[in-house]
């Protein structure tokens, strides 16, 4: 990566493959760091010392003092989880002030749209005589809140928060509507009252109207003083809404194509895409997972590597490392390098699988992914096996000190992606890092 310029994070498969880690790591590099897409979905680790931190909505960046954070348009905002985050991280010693701007424009996320995704996936996970058809969501309010930004007339943005006779009335209409949705769902609540909410998040707004602020003028302003940012995607390529696994995605653009829409900064201000992945495959919730393991190797996966959610604290499904939908979101990220992360995890496994192609049920190969739920959940892995290593590698600093068949293994990795690696993780800490 050159610098200088702008560079992207993205996650390459269903999420927290490690993201939050190389956030912290190029912020150095970088004068702002931007989310564009989703919400308090995610969950992004950063260790720092003997310090971990889980960041939610607030941009991994904010650990160091020197850097604009920006919550752009993209971004669904839960000004409760904001405030709440903001909090902690003061009460840790960390600055949160004129280095946090929040778009006026990005989409609030309201209680009654937390209900409603609860209330939806109780239904849908009961759909009758049909199975559990719930997604497993975080249950955010994420998927409503932006389907209020698509709706528009019920829809709430942060900028309104600083109206109060507006959010009102805007509420007034919203609250009646969202009763009978809920009721509708089941859900056995007293009437929203819209007057209690609009002072309610009045409140919110009086307290974060010095973060918020019209964030794309501010972002060609800094661009435009040579400052180089830093884009963080959440969720990850393959919980994108319009090229993932859908319906068992997110409700965001998390691929890289998010970041124009998300920002307001069009295509020519991208030029370095980091593509993050694991050295395996994990996915939290619903959908189809071609190289889960459900058996011993599973959950060993899951135990060294420690693979319960940072958002929900569910289990993580894990399996074997998946390259063909590696590379396929590879392809629509414009990736430019691979970090691959938590290889320390696959220490002591005497073989390692590798997924390489798919057998599909007409008895044919296929070396594309399938973004198709119903047809991927058909696909059957094909894969390559490799060589383990025994040596446990959470202290090695660089390349040569790897043992061969953890190199052999990145280079297979390289070679099918067709893409350099150029950072591999081996521990949470920015230490136990091979560049
Ligand atoms: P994100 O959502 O992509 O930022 O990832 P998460 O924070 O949800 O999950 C990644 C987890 O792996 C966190 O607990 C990190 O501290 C941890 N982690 C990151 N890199 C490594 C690594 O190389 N090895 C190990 N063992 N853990 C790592
Ligand atoms: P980070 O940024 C892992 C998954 C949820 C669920 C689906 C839809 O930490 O990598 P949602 O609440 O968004 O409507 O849930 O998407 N999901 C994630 N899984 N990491 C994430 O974020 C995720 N964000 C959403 O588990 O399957
Ligand atoms: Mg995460």
């Amino acid at each position: 990566m050159n610098t200088g310029q702008n560079t992207a994070i993205v996650g390459l498969q269903w999420g927290d493959e490690g993201k939050g880690k190389i956030v912290d790591l190029l912020t150095a590099k970088h004068d702002v760091i931007v989310r564009y897409n989703g919400g308090a979905n995610a969950g992004h680790t950063v260790v720092v010392d003997d310090q971990k931190y889980a960041l939610h909505l607030i941009p991994s960046g904010i650990l160091y003092e020197d850097k604009l954070c920006i919550i752009g348009n993209g971004v669904v905002v839960d000004p409760i989880q904001l405030i709440k985050e903001i909090d902690t991280l003061r009460d840790r010693g960390i600055e949160v002030g004129d280095n946090l701007k929040v778009s006026n424009r990005a989409h609030v996320v309201m209680p009654y749209h937390k209900e409603h995704d609860a209330a939806l996936e109780r239904k849908l996970s009961q759909a009758a005589g049909n199975g559990d058809q719930s997604i497993g969501t975080t249950k955010r309010g994420i998927g409503p809140a932006y389907a209020d930004k698509v709706h528009r007339a019920t829809a709430i943005r942060m900028g309104d928060l600083l109206d109060p006779d507006a959010l009102l009335s805007k509420l007034k209409v919203t609250c009646s509507i969202r009763c009978a949705e809920l009721t509708a769902l089941g859900v056995d609540t007293p009437p929203l009252d819209p007057i209690a909410l609009a002072d309610e998040f009045s409140a919110y707004g009086r307290r974060l109207s010095p973060h918020i602020i019209d964030t794309v003028y501010e972002l060609h302003d800094v661009t435009k003083e040579g400052k180089t940012t830093l884009f963080e995607g959440a969720n990850a390529c393959l919980l994108d809404i319009d090229h993932g696994t859908y319906p068992y995605v997110t409700s965001s653009n998390c691929s890289s194509l998010g970041i124009h829409a998300g920002t307001g900064l069009p295509g020519r201000h991208v030029q370095n895409v980091v593509g993050i992945m694991k050295a395996y495959s994990t996915r939290v919730g619903a959908g189809p997972f071609p190289s889960e393991e459900l058996g011993e190797i599973g959950e060993r996966i899951r135990e060294r590597g420690n693979e319960y959610g940072t958002t929900t604290g569910r289990p993580r499904r894990c399996g074997w490392l998946d390259l063909v939908a590696v590379k396929y979101s590879a392809m629509i990220c414009g990736t430019t390098s691979i970090a691959c992360m938590l290889l320390d995890v696959l220490s002591g496994f005497d073989e390692i699988k590798i997924c390489i192609a798919y057998e599909l049920p007409d008895g044919t190969t296929s070396t594309r992914f399938i973004p198709d739920a119903r047809k991927l959940a058909k696909a059957k892995p094909i894969f390559e096996t490799m060589n383990g290593w025994a040596e446990e590698i959470d202290d090695v600093t660089s390349p040569e000190n790897l043992p061969d068949n953890a190199r052999a293994y990145l280079d297979r990795i390289s070679e099918y992606l067709e893409l350099p690696i150029s950072i591999v993780s081996v521990g949470p800490k920015r230490s136990q890092t091979v560049i």
